[in-house]
């Protein structure tokens, strides 16, 4: 069996494969190709991965053709589509919800293609979960961000020049992004807030050394049966933004990663919101790439709203390629080997990784959730 790594587009710092990876894959006896350069802006050198064992490709086409599986962190390009064999495995992140047209192109190609967004959140799959290990990345490196834009310090010091009080962190959305964001944030000695609509992250949030804010609001039946947040009413998101307004001017940041799964993420910081914040103040929202947390975010860009800093990053674990090609290596050679018995794929439907994931199959777009994107044609 061939798997082939294809260089990311230029913008996407990660590479879907790791040196490590590669020996994984050669320990199962699979065969690794790798265009030239894929790893370099992880920090992986060719010669890492040639002393892996991976064979190095200079030439794209080249390198699809003839592989049984393509491996990479975002989707196809045109390019790779029209090289892809026919009949091919692609697995990567597609996009599902919001580019579900993407899917539809790859589909057309022939190629059983799986989107690791929507392997399903099980127990077994959690060494595949990609959404996980890229939130971790994203949560730290969003306090950094936070630290480096704030005219403050993060510590409290008692110094002969006088005491400086520490710096004031409001979380909101205590999933993975932002337990790590926490984490990160009481590392660097802020005081930490956080909330969350579900109540099982105050547990969570309060092992960290944070405070959980409870509002004066009921969020009701709030997390579904995956443990994900439900969508609330937007009576309850018009008086939690008040409440959010008043957390966020005690704040010297807020972090915001509130995300309801298939939805736009949920408006949380109004315009007051933001003006209501000291000059100085920074405002991180990670919901960016699914429109924002709050009414002023531009996503991919940093605006200044009266002194306050609003940053709407698209994409901060490719920030920090050379973890988060770590981890997303682990990610995805763990879901391809349970796609492979005795060296050969076996794409086997009963099991709920496999069927959750795969989004086309013999030319056809076959995720319900996908095909619900597209207009419903089943
Ligand atoms: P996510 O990225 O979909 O959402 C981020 C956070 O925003 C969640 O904690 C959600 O409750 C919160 N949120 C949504 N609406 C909000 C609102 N109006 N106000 C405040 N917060 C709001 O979620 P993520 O981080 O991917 O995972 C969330 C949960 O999923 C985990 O805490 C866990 O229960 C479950 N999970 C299970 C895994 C497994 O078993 N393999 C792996 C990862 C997550």
């Amino acid at each position: 069996m061939i798997v082939a790594v294809p260089k990311e587009s230029p913008g996407e710092r990660r590479v879907a494969l790791a040196p490590d990876g590669v020996k994984a894959l050669l320990r199962q006896e699979i065969e690794v190709r790798i265009e030239a350069g894929a790893g370099l802006e992880s920090g992986f050198a060719d010669a890492a991965y040639e002393a892996a064992g991976a064979k190095l490709h200079t030439d794209r086409r080249a390198l699809l053709a003839g592989a049984q599986v393509v491996l990479k962190v975002q989707g196809p390009t045109p390019d790779e589509r029209e090289a892809l064999p026919s009949g091919a495995v692609w697995i990567s992140l597609l996009r599902p919800l919001d580019a579900p047209d993407e899917c539809q192109a790859l589909a057309r190609t022939g190629a059983t293609a799986f989107s690791l967004e929507l392997v399903p959140r099980i127990t077994r799959a959690q060494s595949m979960d990609v959404l996980s290990s890229q939130a971790t990345v994203a949560g730290y490196r969003a306090v950094l961000l936070a630290a480096n834009l704030l005219p403050k310090m993060f510590p409290m010091l008692v110094t002969a020049a006088g005491t400086i009080s520490p710096a004031r962190v409001f979380v909101i959305g205590a999933g993975v992004a932002g337990l790590q964001a926490i984490a990160t944030a009481k590392r660097l000695g802020a005081v930490v807030e956080a909330y969350d609509t579900r109540a099982a992250a105050a547990e969570q949030v309060e092992s960290l050394g944070a405070r959980f804010v409870v509002l004066e609001l009921e969020a009701g039946d709030a997390e579904d049966a995956g443990g994900y947040a439900k969508e609330q009413s937007e009576d309850f998101y018009r008086q939690q933004r008040a409440l959010m307004g008043q957390r966020a001017a005690a704040s010297d940041i807020v972090i915001t990663t509130a995300l309801v799964p298939g939805r736009e993420a949920p408006l949380l910081i109004d315009e007051a919101g933001v003006r209501g914040m000291a000059p100085g103040s920074v405002v991180v929202d990670l919901a960016a790439p699914n429109g924002g947390n709050c009414a002023l975010t531009r996503p991919g860009e940093t605006v200044d709203v009266d002194g306050v800093q609003l940053v709407g990053p698209l994409n901060l674990a490719g920030d920090l390629p050379t973890n988060a090609s770590q981890m997303f290596s682990k990610n995805i050679v763990t879901f391809l080997l349970n796609l492979v018995k005795e060296g050969e794929l076996q794409i086997d439907l009963e099991d709920e990784i496999v069927s959750g994931s795969m989004v086309a199959k013999d030319g056809q777009v076959v995720h319900p959730v996908v095909l619900e994107k597209l207009g419903g044609a089943a």
